[in-house]
């Protein structure tokens, strides 16, 4: 039984070191450093930290804040045409992509091939990288998360890779409501990306516990997935979890689809940094 690695390759983001849970990283021409839990070893280039822009402080969680040591504007950074503004703010050590996953989006831009007007559902879409990589690449998606900000983020994405005439729905609301309602009016989608946090609120402070809502949420995916689907994709993170478990979890609610599972991880020198896992079940 194989656990897949797949590495980052990505230029307008590099992991330059990562150590003493420490990561240092450049997104375009800036250069952070951020806290990461999984960064246990020793650094391996430390003399590169000198170079940093600006770092995230948070080890102080009520007052967590960036602290800039040169002057550095947040770049907007291209994915094969599709463009991500990158922020700087205080409260959020995130820049408002996660570049670990960008084999995900190559998966997703390949796998609309030979489909007439294939449909896939984005569930806690953020800032939108799969959602524009879909739509980019034929998809017709819709676009899920319980965050305006963020749904907005992703539609001046969308302006900035000038991917505005594409067909997508942005939808502010609460992941597994919004899926359960879809099942109800008999909506079918082809594919589903689902990148739940381990806690979250919907829009109306609806509580989402993955532990004990995945099932419910996997049912309903279920539900709403068409006769002669393409996928289904997980990514999970923050948790107690294995790549297994994800891959026995959808296994378990699409047994007639083939089930891979594997790691994200971002391409280190010498270190690879492991950030997540991952489950797909796709056609056979
Ligand atoms: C880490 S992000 C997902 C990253 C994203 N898939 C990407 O690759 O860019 C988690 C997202 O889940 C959203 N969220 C949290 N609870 C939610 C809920 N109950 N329903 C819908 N979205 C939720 C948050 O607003 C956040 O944007």
């Amino acid at each position: 039984m194989d656990i897949k690695v797949s590495v980052s390759d990505w230029g307008a983001h590099e992991l330059l070191d990562s150590g003493e849970k420490l990561k240092l990283e450049r997104f375009g021409d800036a250069v952070v450093i951020r806290s990461e839990p999984k960064a246990w070893w020793a650094k391996s280039r430390p003399e590169l930290w000198k170079t940093a822009h600006a770092r995230y402080l948070d080890d102080d969680k009520k007052n967590s804040r960036w602290l800039f040591y040169k002057k550095i504007n947040a770049p907007v950074l291209d994915f094969k045409g599709v463009k991500f503004a990158a922020k700087f703010m205080d409260g959020s050590k995130h820049l408002g992509v996660f570049p670990e996953q960008s084999p995900h989006w190559d998966f997703i831009a390949n796998a609309a091939k030979g489909r007439q007007n294939p449909k896939l559902l984005n569930l806690f879409g953020y800032t939108g990288a799969a959602t524009l990589v879909a739509a980019k690449n034929g998809w017709l998606a819709t676009h899920v998360d319980a965050s305006k900000p963020s749904v907005d983020w992703a539609r001046n994405n969308q302006r900035l890779s000038g991917l505005e005439e594409k067909p997508i729905r942005w939808i502010v609301d609460d992941a597994l409501k919004f899926a359960q309602r879809e099942a109800r009016r008999g909506s079918k989608y082809d594919a589903i990306v689902l990148d739940p946090p381990a806690f979250g609120r919907g829009p109306k402070n609806e509580l989402w516990k993955l532990e004990k809502m995945l099932p419910q949420l996997l049912q309903a995916c279920q539900n709403i997935l068409s006769d002669n689907p393409l996928f289904v994709m997980m990514t999970l993170y923050s948790i107690e979890a294995s790549a297994l478990m994800a891959k026995n979890m959808l296994e378990s609610f699409f047994p007639r689809l083939k089930t891979e599972c594997g790691e994200l991880a971002l391409r280190g020198n010498p270190m690879p940094l492991p950030l997540s896992i991952w489950a797909v079940a796709s056609a056979k």
